[in-house]
């Protein structure tokens, strides 16, 4: 799908393209499998070339230098109006100080401030909370992100990495007590990672959220370079994750053997996957070529989708396994700006059987 095939962000009018860029390999910090600046500019000129105009930074990816690298490169092209800039709190950046990080009143606005000047600007299209604070109440988390939108400082807000229960009790608190709602949630969704089916994704379709895949090819396991009993060259992130396993190359063949039957590249097919579920996956390249490479353009058919399915089956935690399957990830983020559906699937209770 096209990056200017314009999607909107859950129950939000917030158009975005249908793959994000991730902006996590952006820059040189020990232990990050990153990338220069250069060629994080090369990256981010492509992308949006292209049409693209979801970014996707965190206050400590390669130590704030993404995010600075963010903001010097809309701050020289003058194009920071024209994209929808997303970032993240949760982690602390300010040692020694226990409010620094996490969800709190003080630590998300000290957080946000520092966001703010790394990127050069002075509003976050959408705010994530990057992982759950189990210490602080949800609703001082909610009251606060809603004080924000409410100051112009952020737009729109999201959960990544967050549970169920407690995004759907921050959810129904928003909407009870008139707050800004949750549009997004930001989670590990690939062909190698499905579990978030099991209670996020039917959670988030309920509840007017889109889901946004983060690692949507497993660090690289679906990009087409990983073989069995190969050492891969070319690759930061092989330094830090194990290799495959068995189970998980059964998926890659399937992968490997769609492209090839498209002329195409793993890694787009893995894409192609998730975009037929209705999510809106963040792009991670290291390289100019990766961006090219998984932007590759794939229409995969009915069969092919199921037999992906079918390889990748996860086993889900009870009691999902007691509700049928759900084909349909989501409504929201499935709906192009000019309201064609981009999928559509059975509902739920069409699988079920009926007496
Ligand atoms: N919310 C969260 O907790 C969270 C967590 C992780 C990521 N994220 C977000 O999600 C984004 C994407 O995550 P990710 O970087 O883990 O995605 P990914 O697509 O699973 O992995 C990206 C890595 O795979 C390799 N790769 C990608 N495309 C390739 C290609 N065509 N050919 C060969 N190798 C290729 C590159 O690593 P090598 O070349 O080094 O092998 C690249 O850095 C991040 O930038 C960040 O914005 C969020």
């Amino acid at each position: 799908m096209p990056l200017d095939h314009y999607v909107t962000l859950g129950r939000s009018g917030l158009r975005v393209s249908p793959f994000a860029l991730g902006a996590m390999t952006f820059g040189k910090d020990p232990g990050a499998a990153g990338c220069s600046v250069e060629e994080s500019e090369k990256i981010l000129a492509a992308y949006l070339d292209r049409g693209g105009n979801f970014i996707d930074t965190a206050n400590f990816y390669t130590n704030g230098h993404s995010e600075k690298i963010l903001g010097d490169f809309f701050h020289a092209t003058k194009k920071r109006d024209r994209v929808v800039l997303a970032s993240k709190f949760f982690f602390n950046m300010f040692p020694g100080d226990p409010n620094g990080g996490g969800a709190g009143r003080g630590a998300i606005r000290k957080q946000l401030d520092e966001t703010l000047r790394r990127l050069r600007t002075d509003y976050l299209d959408l705010y994530w909370m990057h992982n759950w604070d189990r210490n602080t109440p949800v609703e001082e988390t909610m009251r606060t992100l809603d004080d924000l939108v409410g100051s112009g400082k952020i737009r729109y807000i999201g959960f990544s990495n967050v549970p169920a229960w407690v995004t759907a009790q921050a959810q129904t608190m928003a909407t009870l007590r008139n707050w800004t709602p949750l549009i997004a949630l930001q989670v590990e969704y690939s062909l190698l990672q499905r579990e978030v089916e099991g209670e996020i994704a039917p959670m988030a379709q309920n509840m007017g959220m889109s889901l946004v895949p983060w690692s949507p090819l497993k660090n690289g396991f679906l990009s087409g370079k990983y073989r069995r009993n190969a050492v891969v060259s070319d690759s930061e992130r092989a330094k830090f994750v194990q290799p495959p396993t068995e189970d998980q190359f059964k998926v890659i063949d399937v992968v490997t053997n769609t492209a090839e039957l498209h002329n195409t590249t793993a890694a787009a097919v893995s894409l192609a996957w998730l975009r037929a579920k209705g999510a809106v996956p963040i792009i991670g390249a290291r390289k100019l070529e990766h961006l090219i490479s998984n932007l590759e353009e794939v229409t995969l058919t009915e069969e092919q989708l199921e037999a992906l399915d079918d390889v990748s089956r996860p086993s889900l935690n009870y009691p999902a396994p007691l509700h049928g399957e759900l084909r349909a990830m989501l409504q929201f983020a499935g709906t192009t700006v000019d309201g064609e559906p981009s999928a559509i699937y059975p509902p739920l209770l069409q699988s079920a059987t009926r007496y």
